[in-house]
């Protein structure tokens, strides 16, 4: 399915918004998410559940801490603790996101510095299920604070890693040009634009003929919950792949194929690929 909105212009429109105005969004606005929510959906197959929050009189221990200031509206997103569960959860949150920054709505993904516990006890969680992020969206303030300045210095939030740590042909021995990578130059580079937890970028790809398969490279360990952000990580950047190819009219699938024949450097994990069809 296409977008009704430019994925190249808003990937590269998106940054995270950390400064807010003390404006919570308008009724009429918040129908139009929670109908766009409610028709999401990924290609792993897997249910992602949304939880639209304000903060407000009940809630009012709702707070993310710190690095977010003056955002009053939240959404909040969990699942199963299944197979290609946190990637689909990356998947939908982001498009999601991204239908957001289109409306010229503030977000930032959040994985670690907010109250866990004071949105999970407002999003009542189903037991087992896995709660990897929240975002505030709302009206970001003209000018950032110091503190957002200096979150985006620490992670280097302006900078990607080039083509050639990122991307490969046949193996991870050869970087892919861009001149090898044909139709697929622009899928990839709105991947490499993609926000990661940390500015970490784990998401690598391998071009194997028409198909290409998307690995983790692991730099962050599970947290205390257990969850892999990383891997919602490679499920952003799939999704930033993914909307790209269909804007382009590239058809393909993402699929889970067995694990491809090819030698994986230390702390790489094969996750899934995309197969042109
Ligand atoms: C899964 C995920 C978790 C994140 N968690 C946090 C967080 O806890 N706190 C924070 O300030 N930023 C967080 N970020 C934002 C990243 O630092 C940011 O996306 C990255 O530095 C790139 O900057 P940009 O989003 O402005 O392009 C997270 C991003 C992702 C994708």
């Amino acid at each position: 399915m296409k977008m009704d909105f430019s994925i190249e212009e808003t990937v590269k429109t998106r940054s995270s918004v950390r400064s807010y105005l003390d404006r919570p969004l308008p009724v009429g606005e918040k129908e139009e998410i929670r109908n766009y929510i409610a028709g999401l959906s990924n290609p792993f197959s897997v249910e992602v559940s949304f939880h639209l929050l304000e903060k407000n009189a009940s809630a009012e221990n709702l707070g993310p801490y710190g690095v977010i200031k003056g955002a009053s509206d939240f959404v909040g997103a969990t699942v199963a603790p299944v197979e290609l569960g946190l990637e689909a959860l990356g998947y939908s949150f982001e498009q999601l996101i991204l239908y957001l920054t289109s409306l010229g709505f503030g977000t930032c993904w959040l994985g670690g510095t907010f109250d866990r516990s004071g949105f999970a006890a407002a999003m009542n969680l189903r037991e087992g299920d896995l709660f990897p992020a929240i975002s505030p969206i709302g009206y970001s303030q003209e000018k950032r604070r110091v503190m957002d300045s200096m979150v985006r210095w620490a992670a280097k939030s302006n900078q990607r890693q080039p083509w050639d740590t990122l991307f490969f042909k046949d193996d991870f021995s050869h970087p892919l040009t861009q001149s090898e990578a044909g139709d697929y130059v622009v899928p990839l580079e709105m991947l490499r634009l993609a926000p990661s937890a940390g500015n970490k970028q784990p998401w690598r790809v391998v071009q194997d003929k028409d198909t290409y398969h998307f690995y983790e490279m692991r730099s962050i360990k599970d947290s205390k919950l257990g969850i892999d952000i990383q891997r919602t990580d490679v499920g952003i950047g799939a999704c930033h792949f993914h909307l790209a190819a269909l804007e382009r009219d590239l058809p393909g699938r993402l699929v889970k194929l067995a694990k491809p024949e090819i030698h994986v450097p230390e702390k790489m994990r094969y996750l899934f690929s995309w197969t042109a069809t």
